[in-house]
């Protein structure tokens, strides 16, 4: 099939590069010029495993264009995977949704499926719709699917390739049969992706319902860590006793300094403001929320209420919102080192790969490190804000061998508290027992 992918980012991009990978002739669509340059070029612009080997694989099969005109004309699917950022007020931000479908009505010349995965709010698909056919050519249709993305930065391709779901949201038994004959390499052998069909307003509400799920599912772990705090318990053991009842499973239990990313945030937040706006607030989602907005923060009260931070020495390890992506958005690093900096503390950041992003925000208000060992020479502190391997598979012992004082705060639990049985460190993590004694 001809298929047109606006946006490459996560979700474009890597839509894009696996339909072309089960055999779609796949036009990907942006407004940045350079990103496409790049993209023409083999490079892909945004860090995530496989990708580039995938787009090498199957660039016979896909196009880069800033040309929407070109692009939609003769798609048989378009798909939309623009962003749909946070307003200020928490609302999604549907312009380049908007934009795109404004493209499109200028653009198309036959009836056409247009698939929506950007994250919108319910009844996004509805509207669309309507915009569309009351704008278009007389003559042709268009039909607009609901096809929510469930990837995780980090292992996208694996995502969307060996999907847990794809969902397709539609009442129009011809748009369905297109999507079904679109995603039928994925849910054959090797893949065998399990493909539900619902009507549009369910498919879009499964997005919200899922990404929120999650996100309470760590806020709610993340309170009863802070409370095993105060009873003297520890979330390691609680959290393995309860991931053993199949009902709850065993993942999405790790506590630590919450939850970032380009969705979680966004979409507790739009989600409670459309329960808000029908008289039917969430309030299980506006705690979920609040629970996270103070647990960004928690490492660093606990620095605070243990060192003075005036020109204290610290060293941030880990900067992206979790490992393998070198992604900011909404990273507890952020908030964290705006603080540090605030009261006074001299930071010096070392992160595998977001340092460069990190350095287009904070410039030279922080120092970089190329390594841990850079990063803690001389600290007085230590905050760790990312589970990286190589963090996690650090030696121990080096942070008393480099660091003036070996006071280690860790904000994702990246160590066994029997690990410091023979080091002179002070270990303070969440969720359990302080360990040695302040340097
Ligand atoms: C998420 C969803 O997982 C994905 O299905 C959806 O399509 C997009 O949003 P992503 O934001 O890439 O994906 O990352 P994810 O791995 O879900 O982690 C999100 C945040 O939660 C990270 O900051 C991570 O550190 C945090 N997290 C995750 C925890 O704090 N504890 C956990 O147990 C799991």
């Amino acid at each position: 099939m001809k298929v047109t992918v606006a946006g490459t980012g996560y979700v474009g991009l890597v839509t894009g590069v696996c339909l072309a990978h089960i055999g779609h002739e796949v036009t990907c669509l942006d407004v940045v010029e350079e990103k496409i340059e790049m993209l023409k070029n083999g490079k892909s612009p945004i860090y995530e495993p496989d990708l580039e080997d995938l787009m090498l694989k199957n660039k016979d099969r896909l196009n880069f264009t800033t040309n929407y005109k070109k692009a939609y004309k003769d798609a048989d699917v378009i798909f939309i995977g623009v962003g749909t950022p946070e307003r200020i007020d928490g609302t999604a931000n549907l312009d380049y949704v908007n934009e795109v479908a404004r493209q499109i009505s200028e653009s198309i010349d036959k009836d056409t499926v247009v698939v929506i995965k950007s994250t919108v709010p319910i009844g996004t698909n509805d509207r669309i719709e309507e915009y569309l056919n009351g704008n278009i050519k007389n003559g042709i249709k268009v039909r607009v699917a609901s096809n929510p993305e469930f990837l995780a930065e980090g292992t996208a391709v694996k995502d969307t390739l060996y999907a847990s779901r794809i969902v397709v949201g539609t009442e129009d038994k011809i748009a369905e049969k297109v999507l079904k004959e679109l995603y039928l390499p994925l849910t054959k052998k090797p893949y065998n992706v399990p493909l539900l069909s619902m009507d549009r307003r369910s498919a879009e509400m499964v997005k919200y319902a899922s990404n929120d799920f999650l996100a309470l599912k760590i806020s709610y772990i993340n309170e009863i860590a802070n409370f095993c705090e105060s009873v003297g318990a520890n979330i390691k053991n609680v959290t393995l006793g309860m991931g053993y009842d199949p009902r709850i499973g065993n993942k999405f239990l790790n506590s630590g300094i919450g939850y970032g990313g380009s969705c979680f945030p966004k979409d507790t937040k739009a989600l409670h403001w459309l329960s808000k706006s029908l008289d039917c607030e969430l309030k299980t989602v506006k705690a979920c929320i609040e629970v996270n907005k103070d647990q960004k923060l928690r490492l660093f009260h606990k620095l605070k209420n243990s060192l003075y931070l005036k020109d204290l020495e610290v060293a941030i390890l880990g900067v992206t919102f979790k490992p393998n992506t070198d992604d900011l958005r909404d990273a507890p690093s952020i908030d964290n080192v705006e603080l540090l900096l605030e009261y006074g503390a001299n930071v010096t950041v070392y992160d595998p790969i977001g340092l460069d992003n990190f350095k287009k925000r904070f410039k030279d208000r922080v120092n970089y490190a190329s390594s841990i060992n850079e990063a803690i020479k001389d600290k007085e502190a230590v905050m760790i804000m990312t589970e990286w391997k190589e963090i996690k598979e650090y030696d121990l012992n080096n942070y008393v061998k480099y660091m003036n004082k070996a006071n280690i705060f860790d904000g994702r639990n990246c160590y066994d508290l029997d690990d410091f049985k023979n080091i002179d460190a002070y270990y303070v993590s969440i969720g359990r027992k302080d360990v040695g004694s302040l340097k």
